[in-house]
């Protein structure tokens, strides 16, 4: 059958004996071509030969399923294009029987039997759902959200998926933005090597693998900073922002090795993503040799009409291609278009053709060409789906995604023999919100909500009393009365509230950020009760929490943590695990603070309290409620002795960094030991200090270790005056410290 298939494809031009001895990925075994690039190549343009226009551009198509009450479903007249060789890939479609039967169909009754390509959101795990991206990368453990992401991977492949649409690497620093929630927060440092070791743990080392998929990064560029944070809109940035604040992410993912990119909805200084040549082509393309093929948004293709930017879609298709979009993902554009622009000479066949082998290598490469139903095993999604080893990954990476906001007179952790505990508020036993936004495949009832993990993790006489109080949204109180009750019997109160998961996450952008409908109020009548109240909170954005942090002795920061919630939140709650996460993005006081990020500039009138005419507020501070880098621990770090291997280097030199971290406190802890530099002077404006390193040390209590962190020249360079990447010599300051807002420092000389 494989070799069927193969030989269908490519025998009219290669011998068959070259492929006799293949192996799967089809590139090995030949006997004269011993170059895997080369035999690639001659593959991919062998194949293309055959190929008729409308079947080229059939590869450059991709259409969504329907899902009906039983799973996922595809339209007849999509099963009609996909019989013609017009459609070349699939999203929203999984399971390995679902896939392995549309596979089928594509293959036996299409001329060329070129598989189809499934791809999905597989965001923040597939069936085993993870913390959402933004929790997640509180954890400032690398290799955790690598794990997570090959966990997710593994998953997706066996259910016959190819391919998911992350990461999402987008830098935000506007938590009005409900997509905060899909990436790694405000920093650039931070977002690229968490958008790296997102890549690497969904592709896994060998393309190709059962348990691995190609990854997206998104959505190219900077659609993480929408005018007002709200989504879709205007991005009007310069290009030296553009290069030092929004692109390293996506420069990161290419690094290492990510097969795809997704163009972003928005515009940048007038021009849309989706037609945006310079970008696509020359930096992604040029600067960067990306060699991957790139796929339009949900139907952003046809929006380049909506931008103003294309007078029809027969224009936006042109343009969209021309700038070097090679799939479109849902529009039909191309499909109805592109043959047409290229009868009238609009476009080169030629640009069509490249787009097509950039689709067509990865088909080989993955081995669908040779087996098109290689991910779509029954047997395999069974045994790797939601593994017991999945599961307890899901919980060790949960807990490591809280960050502990406030714990006055050391509320926490609670004792597991207490008395009685009131579980208030409506996510206190609620199993569909914790999954958060883009949660795949992932089940609302094998969710761990947080009543059933504190049952799991206390005494057997500790009583309970459960009450939900109010609603997530609107103004409904009739529970007010109940919860109070329940909360007047216990010796602590848990209040669980927060946001919906629907409240963030693509087109949930919101303009105020408190708690939303009356879980304040309802927070504000436990509080008059005089009971000792932990806030435990779930979220998938920084909200404003002024009132909170200023009454409430203990706050807990839980994101949405996934499958796992329950048991991860009892962890910490109850002191199993002793909290480490720390904020990957600044948590304002005010609305009116946005955007508000630790690595802004000074300006020229920095704030100084004594003098009016200095850049601040009239009724705000300028600072954040919680800074980034914030989390606090069961037991104190304190920092001393900060030295530099080096007062001196030359602008290619590096240099290390040696602090003495020591547990102050009684309990053992891990602590994030962060690193900042600022550059005093430079041709242009450098911001006031951007993380440059970070490292994880475990400390006993009273235990002290040096923590050396390495300092490279390139974490000094900028884009100068000429937009050119340099590092300028003169004076700069390292900086060293358990967050953004806490350092000590020391001066670094460049010559
Ligand atoms: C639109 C979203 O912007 C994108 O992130 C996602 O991958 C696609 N829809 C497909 O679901």
């Amino acid at each position: 059958m494989i070799k069927r298939n193969l030989l269908t494809l490519v025998g009219l031009q290669i011998a068959a004996t070259m492929f006799i001895g293949c192996s799967q990925d089809g590139l090995r075994g030949h006997r004269d071509i011993t170059d895997p690039l080369q035999l690639l190549n001659d593959r991919v343009e062998t194949l293309l030969r055959q190929m008729t226009l409308e079947e080229k551009i059939g590869q450059l198509t991709m259409y969504s399923t329907d899902w009906e009450s039983t799973g996922p479903s595809v339209p007849s007249a999509y099963k009609d294009e996909i019989k013609a060789g017009r459609v070349g890939s699939i999203f929203n479609g999984y399971t390995a029987a679902f896939t392995r039967e549309l596979q089928q169909y594509a293959v036996e009754h299409t001329r060329l039997r070129i598989p189809l390509l499934f791809g999905y959101d597989v965001i923040h795990g597939f069936k085993t759902i993870f913390p959402i991206p933004l929790g997640e990368t509180a954890s400032w453990d690398l290799s955790l959200m690598e794990s997570s992401a090959r966990i997710a991977a593994t998953e997706a492949a066996a259910s016959g998926l190819h391919w998911t649409f992350g990461p999402m690497v987008d830098v935000a620093r506007d938590p009005r933005w409900g997509r905060i929630a899909e990436g790694a927060g405000e920093d650039t440092f931070l977002g690229s090597l968490v958008a790296a070791a997102r890549v690497r743990g969904f592709q896994g080392d060998v393309p190709g693998s059962d348990d691995a998929v190609l990854a997206c990064a998104k959505h190219f560029a900077a659609y993480g900073a929408p005018e007002g944070g709200r989504d879709y809109n205007t991005v009007d940035i310069s290009e030296r922002t553009l290069r030092e604040v929004y692109l390293p992410p996506f420069k990161a993912a290419t690094d290492a090795g990510v097969a795809t990119f997704m163009t972003a909805f928005n515009e940048i200084a007038g021009v849309p993503s989706t037609a945006n040549k310079w970008l696509v082509n020359d930096i992604l393309r040029g600067e960067w040799k990306f060699d991957g093929f790139v796929v339009s948004d949900f139907t952003s293709i046809n929006e380049l009409v909506q931008h103003g930017v294309a007078s029809d879609l027969a224009d936006a298709g042109e343009q969209a291609l021309e700038s070097g979009v090679d799939i479109d993902m849902q529009g039909a554009v191309y499909h109805k278009e592109l043959a047409q622009l290229v009868a009238s000479g609009r476009v080169n066949e030629d640009v069509v053709d490249a787009a097509a082998k950039r689709v067509l290598a990865w088909k080989f490469k993955l081995g669908l060409v040779d087996d098109p139903y290689k991910f779509s095993d029954g047997q395999r999604e069974l045994e790797r789906t939601m593994t017991a080893a999945s599961l307890e990954q899901a919980r060790v990476i949960g807990k490591k995604s809280i960050v502990l906001l406030k714990n006055a007179n050391s509320v926490l952790p609670l004792r597991k023999d207490i008395g009685s505990i009131a579980l208030i508020g409506p996510l206190g036993d609620d199993k569909k919100e914790p999954l958060g936004s883009w949660s795949a495949a992932g089940n609302a009832q094998h969710v761990v909500t947080l009543l059933e993990g504190v049952k799991a993790a206390v005494s057997p006489t500790t009583q309970i009393f459960v009450a939900k109080g109010t609603e997530l949204s609107g103004d409904d109180r009739s529970g007010f009365a109940e919860a109070l009750v329940a909360a007047a019997k216990a010796d602590v109160i848990v209040a669980a509230l927060g946001e919906a998961a629907w409240m963030s996450g693509e087109a949930a952008s919101r303009s105020s950020l408190g708690l939303p409908g009356l879980q304040l109020e309802l927070l504000k009548e436990l509080h008059k009760l005089g009971k000792p109240v932990v806030l435990v909170l779930m979220n998938g954005r920084p909200l404003i929490l002024n009132w909170e942090q200023e009454n409430v002795p203990a706050i807990l920061e839980t994101w949405f943590l996934g499958t796992q919630t329950g048991h991860a939140i009892a962890d910490v709650l109850f002191g199993d695990y002793n909290p480490s996460g720390r904020l990957p993005v600044s948590f304002p006081r005010a609305e009116g603070q946005i955007p508000l990020y630790y690595n802004a500039k000074n300006t020229g009138r920095p704030f100084a309290a004594d003098n009016k005419y200095t850049s601040k507020y009239l009724d705000v501070p300028n600072t954040p409620l919680y800074p980034f880098g914030f989390g606090l621990s069961y037991t104190t770090f304190a920092y001393a002795n900060l030295r530099l291997s080096k007062s001196e280097i030359d602008n290619n030199e590096s240099l290390e960094v040696l602090v003495d971290v020591t547990n102050t406190g009684a309990r053992a802890g891990l602590e994030t030991v962060q690193l900042y530099v600022t550059d005093v002077v430079g041709s242009v404006t450098r911001p006031v200090r951007e993380l440059r390193g970070f490292k994880q040390v475990q400390l006993e209590p009273n235990e002290t270790q040096t923590v050396v962190l390495k300092l490279t020249s390139e974490e000094l360079a900028f884009y100068n005056i000429a937009m050119q990447r340099v590092v300028e010599s003169g004076k700069f300051v390292v900086q060293v410290g358990t967050n953004s807002d806490s350092l000590i420092s020391q001066q670094l000389t460049v010559r």
